[in-house]
């Protein structure tokens, strides 16, 4: 496991506050304009989720979850409402601030992989550590560490082109992980996985969640949402239910 400093050696700790919600989205309002057209893609969304929580958001393709997800990940602003991440308003943050939200407090994992091609695994993961100025010792150490524990530790020196699908999503997820996160991001992360693959990417997750990580995903696999503890519907830019996952109510 991760050395109890690293936390703090990233910001976390300081960063964080010790109470309220990761996530605090009130009334929240997203409209696109194409040309003349104007679409609401979200349409007065309340949604808060507590340090440690693992939310599934499900809905049919166009109900806006990606929108959402944008939105939470700090990728996208909102039209109208309010979004607190880990207590800080985003309304009054700039580019530079934004940045920093996004690299220190959130790790992303999309359906795509989204690695860098011609980088190896190791230097792929590395990456959040190097635009946070970890020293290039420390940070190779924690990449290795990370691919480790997605069960890679003999692939580091590989490119994405010479892992499978399932290896290159579990890459993603240490990248996604190695700069101990308040919150993993993650986007149909098992949309272009066979189940095996998907299967392992899950038990990364449960690990996490383990581990008192806040997980968000977006999924439009029914056993996917199972497997988190709470289930989040939305539909055409609203949500319309929230409530325990069968795997958080059973037995
Ligand atoms: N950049 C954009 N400009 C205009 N309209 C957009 C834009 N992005 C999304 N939309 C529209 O907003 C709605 C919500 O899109 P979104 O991508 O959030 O859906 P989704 O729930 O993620 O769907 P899927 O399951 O297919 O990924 C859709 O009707 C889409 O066409
Ligand atoms: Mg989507």
């Amino acid at each position: 496991m991760t050395a109890p400093t690293t936390a703090a050696a990233v910001g976390l700790a300081a960063s964080a506050p010790t109470a309220g919600p990761v996530i605090d989205l009130r009334d929240a309002r997203k409209t696109y304009r194409t040309g003349d057209l104007e679409f609401e893609a979200l349409r007065g969304v309340d949604l808060r989720i507590e340090r440690g929580e693992y939310v599934a958001i499900v809905g049919p393709s166009g109900s806006g979850k990606s929108t959402l997800m944008n939105v939470l990940g700090c990728l996208d602003t909102l039209t109208a409402g309010t979004y607190r991440i880990a207590g800080d308003d985003v309304d009054d943050m700039d580019e530079t601030d934004l940045a920093s939200v996004r690299n220190e407090q959130i790790g992303f994992v999309f359906q795509q992989f989204n690695l860098l091609p011609s980088l190896s695994a190791l230097r792929n993961v590395e990456l959040p550590l190097v635009y946070r100025g970890v020293a290039p010792v420390e940070r190779r150490a924690r990449a290795a560490q990370a691919l480790e524990r997605v069960g890679l530790g003999d692939r580091t020196a590989n490119r994405p082109g010479q892992l499978s699908g399932g290896q290159q999503q579990r890459v993603a997820v240490a990248r996604a992980l190695v700069g101990e996160p308040a919150l993993v991001l993650a986007d149909e992360p098992t949309g272009n996985l066979d189940s095996r693959s998907t299967a392992d990417v899950l038990d990364l997750f449960d690990a996490l969640h383990a581990h008192g990580r806040t997980i968000v995903l977006i999924t439009h696999e029914h056993e996917v949402a199972e497997r988190s503890r709470r289930v989040v519907r939305v539909l055409d830019g609203l949500i319309t239910s929230d409530a325990p996952s069968g795997r958080a109510v059973a037995p």
